[in-house]
């Protein structure tokens, strides 16, 4: 009875403010009480402790593919609509299960090496360094570190990883904000199918017009390798590679925006943490894995079940729609000694935040890169930068990225 009470009165609801702003308290009594949980509100189920998200994540009982299924249910007019946009997400690898999984994440292999991501680091370094000085030549003290600094850093380096010239920058991000809907993290408008299709019909034209045009001149890179993938004969098809263009511009931005925003945040937040990287600037590495186990860009990942199954007494039923709690897991202090604590030289650090299993994240070298040079070239070039004692940061009201929409600071201190 008493366990049924407490239940009945564990509530999560992510769109909370104090929720927003600090999760984690919640995620501790779910962990505890309800690692399991059914959320009427979300629809879905709520799965919070360690070992449960990493074996879900790695088991068959769950599936990535859940587009055709919000696609079957639309109202005709709206399924006219959006038929490209499902077209072209349907041929994302991170949507499809094995065996066309397998196929395309073989192919795009070639295009990941270690070595492409290892050539652009000069790049990474030379797109903070504009920025950078951008930010000091501007003269003013306050900053919205998102806008300036966290949005572009990322988007760049996917747009010249891609071959798209800088000055698309306001075009791509008007096209994948209207995207986004789909992909988690925008907000409702009236008009958000419209918009969507409209940014895909835009973002997919680009993109055919940019492969055909590469195809014709070619010319070493990342985009090149993609383009001459293959695998056993067989290689992306037209289409797969369109969409593989718009899967890495998605995959690769607010996620990285989001671990520069939060890497900022949480050391600003940890003076003497920050004080101790500042002695010893080797620990950047490990500051930032602690990062992304703290307070990470990845709050959740989606899921439907595949096959009915049981978890801590639950029933999960084909169709049912499981939230995997990836910053919850990593908190979880049956796997993390004092998991409350920021402490940038932790050493057993095997948090989830790139996934688990065959959808592990393709950029996750890139991404680690990004994130060690803004952080360390961002506190280098205003050694007294500081939050804003009058405004505060914006979480993000979304339930899978974790990040701010806004992030005021304080470039002189
Ligand atoms: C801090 C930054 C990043 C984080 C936290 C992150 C996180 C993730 C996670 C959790 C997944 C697995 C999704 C799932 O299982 O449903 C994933 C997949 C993926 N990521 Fe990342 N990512 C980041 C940056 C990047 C970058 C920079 C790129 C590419 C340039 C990238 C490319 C991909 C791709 C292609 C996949 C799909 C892999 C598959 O489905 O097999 N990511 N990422």
């Amino acid at each position: 009875m008493k366990t049924a009470e407490m239940q009945a009165a564990l509530v999560y609801d992510p769109s909370d403010p104090a929720v927003m702003a600090d999760p984690f308290p919640v995620y501790a009594r779910l962990r505890e009480e309800d690692p399991v949980h059914w959320s009427p509100s979300l629809k879905s189920w709520i799965v919070t402790r360690y070992t449960d998200v990493r074996d879900l994540l790695l088991s068959d009982h769950l599936s990535v593919n859940r587009l055709m299924k919000f696609y079957t249910a639309l109202p005709p007019q709206d399924a006219v609509l959006l038929r490209d946009i499902i077209h072209y997400l349907n041929l994302w690898l991170a949507f499809r299960d094995p065996p066309d999984h397998t196929r395309l994440r073989r192919i795009m292999r070639h295009a990941f090496t270690a070595d492409a991501i290892e050539q652009m680091r000069p790049n990474i370094e030379e797109i903070t360094d504009h920025l950078l000085d951008r930010l000091e030549a501007g003269g003013g003290d306050r900053i919205d570190l998102i806008r300036e600094f966290a949005q572009q850093l990322p988007a760049y380096v996917i747009m010249d990883l891609l071959d798209v010239p800088r000055d698309m920058l306001g075009a791509f991000k008007e096209w994948s904000d209207d995207m986004a809907i789909f992909i988690g993290g925008a907000r409702n408008s009236d008009d958000k199918y419209e918009r969507a299709a409209r940014g895909c019909r835009l973002m997919s034209g680009y993109f055919r017009d940019l492969v055909a045009q590469r195809a014709a001149n070619p010319r070493p890179g990342f985009l090149m390798d993609l383009i001459n993938a293959r695998d056993e004969g067989d290689k992306l098809s037209d289409d797969e590679l369109v969409a593989t263009c718009i899967l890495i511009l998605f995959a690769g931005n607010e996620t990285t925006t989001n671990l520069i925003g939060n890497a900022t945040l949480m050391l600003l937040r940890h003076p003497g943490e920050l004080a101790r990287l500042r002695a010893d600037p080797a620990l950047i590495d490990s500051a930032i894995e602690e990062v992304m186990r703290f307070d990470g860009p990845t709050n959740a990942l989606v899921r439907v079940v595949a096959e009915d199954h049981h978890l801590h007494g639950r029933d999960l039923k084909e169709g049912e729609r499981v939230f995997v709690m990836v910053n919850s897991a990593n908190r979880d202090p049956r796997i993390f000694d004092n998991p409350d604590v920021f402490d940038i030289t932790r050493r057993q650090n095997r948090h989830l935040t790139f996934g688990q299993g065959i959808h592990l994240c393709m950029g996750a070298k890139l991404a680690r890169e990004e994130g060690r040079i803004a952080v360390q070239k961002l506190f280098d070039r205003f050694p007294a930068l500081a939050l804003d004692p009058e405004e505060g940061p914006e979480w993000l009201d979304a339930m899978v990225p974790r990040g701010t929409r806004r992030l005021p600071l304080r470039l002189r201190g």
